[in-house]
């Protein structure tokens, strides 16, 4: 299977396989060292990031080597099939370091528990923990049952749980960009996608949190948040009635409440209202936000965004198709006139917007007009970035229980490199056309290649590279004047 990726911190596939640091706590555990290996979304490392907390608070350290670990996780992705195979893969290693070190605990977090709980605990003997994402606060006591010899699982979904109250260790941080998870699950069901199954329904975490670890964030010196959910534009929290979160709800029936004249309205939170609460914090706190449903961007949102001047000019709103039909069995509950429209209020209300989108090349019956659409409607939006992929039937999901998954892999990979080779040359474009202009870079760090240079994103979300100035460091803004482009990245020089 192909799938490309170009790179995005906030995307699927971009980041496999980090392993995490934290600081040691006092606890049961104390002196325990734990392993955390994550794949897949940003959401995925988030919630590595809310595991370690929990985990912190029971003693463990954190260690880099596996080999020297007492308690192995693998935060897993099960979006799409090959995400699964490379996890089963290395599991296998960490169970051949489990014959050195027979305490050893091995588990699997996250996506992939409750489809493979059986799989990989009692057929294939990989794991001796099985948490799903919604359980894990349950782990201290999962890992003493485990410490018992006994094997265990936990992968309740709540409707409930968005770890409000936690406060992830930042791990791996470069102490400027940090991730903020809102929302959790998703109630879309897109017929493709495992997502709803693994993760459970929609939930959205109480705004008064957000804004307070946002506002933490930025005292500690961060500058850049990434708003995080499976579909943040559907971010929603009504404040419970106060009459009702007094105990007198039964004294006032619902249909009193709404029909008071009180006004509900004021007590609503919408993703608009989050992130201008967020945006409020700081103008030198810079907001970016994914992923986002074509149905759910509203006007609102897109005047939110061009109020602020610190909030990116990036959406990453993925069509999937360009195909109406097509769209219709994926059940994404837009049409391809509703997305194009959707581009056009971008474009209209805030005027040189970077759009970035995931396509999925080859579902099932999709035929060659169909796929044509997918092309001409990259031509129309002119993408920044894509991320493209072959469709791979997850089971389970309400495809690969409607229809056959019949587009030969040589069409679907034939489809695929078409796609892949527009999008490249329209990202190409996008970057040309931003030689002789300025922009308001975040310094990150240095670049990759040379500490001779800085590397920072634009607003837009691109890559910038230019020499290092001593009167700036990293977490600092400057303008920079592009000078010239590789295929992904600017190239240029600070100019104030
Ligand atoms: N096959 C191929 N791609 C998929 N995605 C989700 N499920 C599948 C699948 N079964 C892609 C979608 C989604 C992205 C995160 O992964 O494009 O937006
Ligand atoms: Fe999956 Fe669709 Fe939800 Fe995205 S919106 S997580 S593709 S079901």
């Amino acid at each position: 299977m192909i799938d490309l990726v170009i790179p995005d911190k906030t995307h699927d596939e971009e980041r496999q396989g980090e392993a995490l640091m934290l600081e040691p706590a006092e606890g049961k555990n104390s002196g325990r060292k734990l392993y955390i290996e994550s794949y897949g979304c940003a959401m995925n490392f988030s919630d590595s990031e809310i595991v370690a907390s929990i985990l912190q608070e029971s003693g463990f350290e954190t260690t880099k080597d596996y080999n020297n670990a007492d308690v192995v996780f693998i935060n897993t992705c099960s979006i799409r099939e090959n995400a699964e195979q490379r996890v089963r893969n290395r599991l296998k290693e960490f169970t051949i370091a489990k014959v050195k070190n027979p305490g050893m605990i091995v588990g699997v977090l996250g996506c992939m528990a409750e489809r493979l709980k059986s799989k990989f605990l009692e057929e294939e003997k990989l794991v001796d923990v099985v948490v799903g994402p919604d359980a894990y606060r349950d782990l201290p006591n999962l890992i003493d049952t485990a410490d018992g010899g006994q094997k265990a699982v936990n992968v309740l979904l709540s409707r409930e749980e968005t770890y409000a109250d936690i406060n992830p260790v930042r791990l791996n941080s470069n102490g400027i960009n940090a991730f903020v998870s809102i929302m959790r699950g998703c109630d879309n069901m897109c017929s493709f996608c495992v997502v709803p199954f693994t993760r459970g329904r929609e939930r959205s975490r109480e705004p008064q949190s957000i804004v307070k670890e946002c506002t933490d964030l930025f005292k500690a010196g961060y500058r850049e948040l990434t708003l995080l959910g499976q579909n943040v534009d559907s971010y929603k929290w009504s404040k419970p009635h106060p009459a009702l979160s007094k105990g007198e709800g039964s004294d006032v029936l619902a249909g009193e409440v709404l029909s008071s004249g009180e006004d509900l309205g004021e007590a609503l939170t919408t993703f608009a209202n989050l992130l201008e609460m967020v945006a409020l914090i700081s103008p030198e706190l810079r907001v970016r936000f994914s992923t986002s449903h074509p149905k759910d961007i509203t006007d609102e949102v897109l005047h939110t965004m061009a109020k602020y001047d610190n909030i990116c000019n990036y959406i990453h709103l993925p069509v999937q198709s360009g195909n109406s039909r097509v769209l219709d069995l994926m059940n994404r509950t837009y049409d391809r006139e509703w997305y194009m429209e959707r581009v056009d209020a971008i474009r209209r209300i805030i005027p040189g917007c970077a759009i970035s989108t995931d396509i999925i090349t080859g579902f099932c019956t999709e035929t060659e007009e169909e796929h044509q659409e997918t092309l001409s409607m990259m031509d129309y939006v002119q993408y920044d970035f894509a991320y493209m992929f072959m469709y791979s039937e997850r089971p389970g999901t309400l495809a690969a229980k409607r229809y056959a998954d019949d587009i030969p892999e040589a069409v679907k990979s034939r489809r695929l490199q078409e796609v892949i080779a527009k999008q490249q040359q329209y990202s190409h474009v996008r970057l040309l056309k931003e030689i002789g202009q300025v922009q308001r870079v975040l310094i990150e760090g240095f670049s990759k290649k040379s500490d001779k240079d800085y590397a920072g994103r634009s607003d837009k979300n691109a890559m910038v590279i230019f020499p290092v100035d001593e009167r700036f460091k990293p977490g600092m803004y400057v303008d920079v004047v592009v000078e010239r482009c590789t295929t992904a990245t600017l190239i240029g020089k600070i100019v104030s």
